[in-house]
């Protein structure tokens, strides 16, 4: 049997990470990248180089009637997600979806008949649900370790620069040509901080509170505070900024009766009750190994669709927000010259240290600058009641 062929929509931007993967799988004989689709020039990267016998398209249909490819990976613009995906399945190819899959419920429900209609196979590219540490952390929660869990928080302190917001037309808009779009620190860059923790405590949300504030003349949140309150009364806090103080890289923390646990998502360190430090646990399933694993021997998948549908009953929430709120200028230190211009919120990376540890919003902290939440309750059909 040939290896299968692999097409990818948007070759470059975070594309090129899915060129790297892709580079050694072709390398080991099991993937060949048959085309390559972008609406731009398609970027040079040494250490992905694009191999003899890929087509280049800039028209995603042009290269499923040329290519018939078996799996498609999408990595294009959220907002553009919708129809490439349902075109590529009803193609009859199966498909890893980078996140957000979609930007709403409507178009999620669109998304779901569309897989069921064709029976393909579609993953969200929720790359960190695969790992190691995170499977032994659900492990020891499981094996009551932690003793009953009675909250999970999540914090991340990172920095971006002005130049960020310049990366690409959707970068740092709620809407793009008049189509919805959804950039900002819980929608992208930090989605992953509480698809874990939604990943860990259950998917069925009840209740969103959220506030969302920006330091920069951008249309949507750097900073923001939401929690997220499941059917069982367990409340999940996300605390996170792209204008931090010393970076805290990301941390999921999950608070039993019987311990604590953190998982540094990104550098898959946990530490368990009883452990004195962080230990790395590696391995990492890639979500394209698993697909095609799913593809040939019926391996479940990692991220389907259907796990992301609470993430994005949120993400709904996020969307119908009013704009966050701008701090004031007094609140905030510079660094850099511009486009490397970076602000940093003063005092951030303690108000989101004691918001986690206290399941807290930023309002209930006596934060000076915090505005009251947006507070949501959802409906049945995602809570599943
Ligand atoms: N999983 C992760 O950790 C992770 C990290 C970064 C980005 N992402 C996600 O990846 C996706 C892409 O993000 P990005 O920052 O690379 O975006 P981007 O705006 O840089 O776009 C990526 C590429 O897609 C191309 N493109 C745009 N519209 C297209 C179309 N209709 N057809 C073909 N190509 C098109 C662009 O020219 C660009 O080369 C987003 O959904 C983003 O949230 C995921």
């Amino acid at each position: 049997m040939s290896e299968p062929r692999v097409a990818l929509v948007g070759a470059s931007g975070h594309g090129l990470w899915h060129r790297r993967q892709i580079a050694p799988m072709q390398e080991a004989g099991r993937v060949r990248l048959a085309g390559l689709v972008d609406v731009r020039p398609i970027e040079a990267a040494p250490d992905a180089p694009v191999p003899e016998g890929t087509e280049l398209f800039t028209d995603h249909r042009e290269m499923l009637r040329a290519v018939r490819p078996d799996v498609v990976v999408i990595c294009t613009p959220p907002q553009t997600h919708l129809p490439i995906a349902t075109d590529a399945l009803r193609a009859g190819a199966d498909v890893l979806l980078e996140k957000p899959p979609v930007l709403s419920l409507d178009e999620h429900r669109a998304l779901s008949d569309v897989v069921d209609e064709t029976g393909r196979a579609l993953q969200v590219g929720f790359q960190a649900l695969g790992s190691a540490a995170l499977a032994e952390l659900m492990g020891a929660i499981a094996d009551g370790r932690l003793g009953v869990v009675t909250g999970v928080a999540a914090v991340a302190s990172w920095h971006r620069a002005d130049s960020y917001y310049q990366r690409s037309p959707w970068a740092g808009k709620r809407t793009v040509d008049g189509h919805p779009s959804l950039d900002g620190a819980l929608a992208n860059p930090l989605a992953h901080a509480w698809m874990q923790c939604l990943a860990i405590a259950g998917l069925a949300p009840s209740t969103v509170e959220l506030e969302r504030y920006r330091c920069r003349d951008i249309e949507v949140d750097d900073t923001a505070c939401l929690r997220i309150t499941l059917e069982s009364g367990l409340p999940i806090l996300v605390a996170v900024t792209l204008c931090g103080e010393e970076k805290i890289e990301g941390e999921v923390i999950v608070y039993g009766t019987g311990g604590t646990a953190v998982l540094e998502y990104p550098t898959d360190r946990l530490r368990l009750p009883g452990d004195s430090e962080f230990r790395e646990v590696p391995g990492r399933t890639s979500l394209l190994e698993n697909l095609l694993a799913h593809r040939e021997k019926g391996e479940p998948l990692i991220a389907p669709l259907a796990r992301t549908k609470p993430f994005t009953a949120v993400l709904d929430v996020l969307h119908a927000a009013p704009q966050p709120t701008r701090l004031t200028d007094d609140l905030l230190s510079e660094s850099g010259v511009a486009p490397e211009r970076f602000l940093t919120i003063k005092g951030i990376n303690a108000v989101l240290r004691q918001a986690t540890e206290r399941l807290a919003l930023f309002s209930e902290l006596a934060v000076p600058w915090a505005e009251q939440p947006l507070r949501v309750a959802l409906n049945e059909e995602v809570t599943g009641a």
